[in-house]
């Protein structure tokens, strides 16, 4: 029984080692390197160049602008980050738009000559400012084909009978992913076919990109990615860089290989858009809710479709009798944003668990028995059973490894020496995404398994949890077990995103498995010790089964969220108010887990990540150059090991059936989610001061 031990990371050793291979690693001999020439200005008209010192620097074998830069066809999969593409046209987008790629024999020779590159612009008035931009706001009406605004009941008439009610407006910031692995794309063609090493959360996906811009066959081109350094959404969309890449190995026929700098990070691929949210909750007198409205604003861009859709997973949180949920967007003149680790109810949350923490105190009652009061047995707004819940059950183990019932229900009332104490908790809330995605299981005369398929490992853990599926239905030990992953030429499978891996990857592993166990047994083995012995004796050199999984069809039968119980301290000093996280505690419910060790760690990364986002992540933008101001982590700040506390998450015993054949649902994403309001509300109770945005920074708290 391999399935949910805590067995180590299988690629840890590599990965500790330096042996494992992240695509700028991959030796690729007489590779070209290619450097992205940025747009200093956030909205012009290229008026000219001067390539004359750039062409003549040592070792320049081209430079591309949009003058000699091939046509790349639309691009029309929702996975496409930006779908106005450069290179394409004299018009410039957004600050760090690329406007130019100079490609030379060596890293050093292609940044120098990149830097030699003089671009003429005339420049336009640009839209920069969010908040400023908020009355031109467009409506959303739906995302990736799923309807944003949805109203139940008579929320209008909730809120004028309500005893009592609280409206406020939240806001969260631009946030930047921050992977440490720097985005990279090696391209080659050879014999016709394009071969690229990309740092990709999803082949599959960058194959159709790629295929749709350079006007090719898929067949044609095959995507590896081994390892990736963390990807959190940056990772997971189609952008410019990888296309610039391809293009430039085929036009001069050529390895081409282009890393992202560190700044280069912060306008190639996506970032987390501030959102304003407003959210509006009536109750009895009793605390009974009657009514919820969440009404988002999210920053957006004009090249990419993307919306932080904070409000998406609001409707199931508590069992409101009327809601409504609406979305806008306001496009700014910068590159698209993306998903990132934890988008829209992530986000959201931010906001209604910070309402609901108000809504408590002007109830004069506890924020723990609130949500208890008002726990959702059924998604209140179709009314559909959740395939599993185990929220109170969350609370309940959370609140007590917390200490719950020792908080003061005043603020400001606990003190230790110069600090003051504060307990805050939230909900937290995650939709479960379910792909459909193919697997095939062999073995050899050995007794090796393999497990193919083309998903990616975003470090999440999928590299040990896969092959622990495998040797668990073919009663072999995990060690027996090999994995072949993130290839296009193997099995299909989804792209690492939504937390969907592990559960729909893992079932047609599961299925795969399944189907070899039940040939070899065929094959006269009477178990796992003749698995061998009976290919041996047929002279089969190796045996495999192809495996799959996909979502059942037709109207759901149930609502498939993961939740979890968050419970925070933070402490303050009485004269200094830098806020602190001195202690965690997260319970989850999120069906069965397959590694007790790997998705621990996730949830424990993803508290850290809520950290970030409650108190230190923003990336603020210069509204005279409208840039991003930091382009470095020294001026983006993300937790370091001094701000992370004592971290305790853990996982209540679940088997959840209807969600996958696994038992499990999706995780990755469920740790960073409610940590933000926990937080927020923490502070709250140890000062007194009421913070509507995230990150809580110590202006904030001087008042
Ligand atoms: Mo995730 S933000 O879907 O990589």
């Amino acid at each position: 029984m391999s399935i949910g031990q805590a067995v180590s990371r299988l690629d840890g050793p590599a990965k500790v080692a330096g042996a494992a291979r992240y695509t700028a690693d991959t030796p690729m001999p007489d590779a070209a390197y290619a450097v992205i020439v940025p747009a200093t200005r956030p909205k012009a008209t290229i008026t000219g160049f001067d390539l004359a010192a750039a062409s003549a620097a040592p070792g320049v074998i081209g430079i591309f602008t949009h003058q000699n830069t091939p046509k790349f066809g639309e691009l029309t999969v929702p996975l496409a980050g930006e779908t106005v593409l450069p290179l394409q046209d004299d018009r410039v987008h957004y600050e760090g738009q690329a406007v130019a790629l100079v490609v030379a024999d060596s890293l050093e020779r292609a940044t120098e000559a990149a830097r030699l590159v003089q671009v003429f612009y005339r420049e336009e008035p640009f839209e920069a400012d969010f908040l400023a931009g908020l009355d031109r706001a467009e409506v959303v009406p739906e995302f990736f084909g799923i309807p944003l605004n949805r109203a139940m009941g008579d929320v209008a008439a909730a809120w004028s009978q309500a005893d009592v009610r609280v409206e406020g407006t939240y806001r969260t910031v631009d946030r930047h992913h921050s992977a440490i692995e720097p985005a990279a794309t090696l391209a080659v063609w050879h014999d016709g076919q394009l071969l690229v090493h990309d740092a990709t959360q999803g082949v599959m996906d960058a194959r159709t990109c790629l295929a749709q811009a350079l006007h090719l066959d898929p067949a044609t081109i095959r995507i590896k990615c081994e390892f990736i350094g963390g990807g959190f959404g940056g990772k997971g969309w189609g952008w410019p860089y990888q296309i610039l890449a391809a293009m430039a190995a085929r036009e001069l026929g050529c390895a081409v290989k282009l890393v992202l700098t560190r700044a280069q990070s912060f306008t190639a691929h996506g970032y987390q858009a501030a959102t304003h949210q407003t959210v509006a909750l009536s109750a009895r007198a009793d605390g009974t809710l009657t009514g919820m409205r969440h009404d988002t604003v999210a920053a957006g861009a004009f090249v990419g479709e993307h919306v932080e859709a904070a409000g998406w997973d609001s409707h199931p949180l508590y069992a409101w009798p009327a809601f409504s949920t609406t979305h806008r967007l306001v496009r700014l003149d910068r590159g698209s944003p993306a998903a990132m680790r934890s988008p829209f109810g992530g986000v959201g949350l931010v906001a209604v668990e910070i309402a609901m923490d108000e809504l408590a105190y002007e109830l004069g009652m506890d924020p723990l028995e609130l949500r208890l009061k008002n726990h959702a047995d059924v998604d209140p707004s179709d009314g559909l059973p959740f395939s599993s819940k185990k929220l109170r059950e969350c609370y309940e183990e959370g609140a007590r490894r917390f200490g719950w019932s020792k908080r003061l229900f005043a603020p400001r009332s606990m003190r230790d020496g110069r600090d003051l104490v504060g307990y805050g908790m939230a909900t937290a809330l995650l939709r479960a995404f379910r792909f459909p995605a193919q697997a095939r299981v062999g073995i050899d005369r050995v007794g090796q398994v393999i497990v193919e398929t083309s998903t990616q490992d975003v470090g999440q853990g999928v590299s040990t949890v896969l092959p622990q599926i495998a040797a668990d239905v073919l009663g072999l030990p995990v060690e027996r077990v090999a994995l072949a992953l993130g290839d296009t030429i193997l099995p299909v499978a989804p792209f690492t995103g939504g937390s969907s891996a592990t559960m729909s990857v893992g079932s047609a592993v599961q299925d795969a498995a399944a189907k070899l166990r039940d040939r070899l047994l065929e094959a006269g083995a009477n178990g796992p010790e003749g698995y061998a012995g009976a290919l041996a004796a047929r002279g089969i050199e190796v045996l495999s089964a192809d495996g799959a999984w996909a979502p059942e069809e037709g109207a759901p039968t149930s609502a498939l969220f993961s939740f979890g119980a968050i419970f925070a301290e933070v402490r303050v000093d009485i004269d200094i108010p830098i806020p602190r996280v001195s202690r965690v505690v997260g319970v989850y419910s999120a069906g069965r887990i397959l590694n007790a060790k790997t998705a621990r760690s996730q949830m424990t990364g993803g508290i850290i990540w809520g950290i970030g986002q409650a108190l230190l992540e923003r990336s603020g933008t210069d509204p005279g150059l409208g840039r991003f101001l930091s382009k470095n982590l020294s001026g983006y700040l993300v937790p370091v090991n001094a701000d992370v506390p004592e971290i305790d998450a853990s996982f209540v015993e679940e088997f959840d059936p209807h969600a996958s054949p696994l038992g499990a649902r999706g995780i990755g994403e469920l740790g960073a989610i409610g940590v933000g309001p926990a937080i927020a509300n923490a502070v709250f109770h140890a000062t007194g001061v009421r913070v509507r945005e995230v990150p809580i920074r110590p202006e904030h708290l001087l008042v």
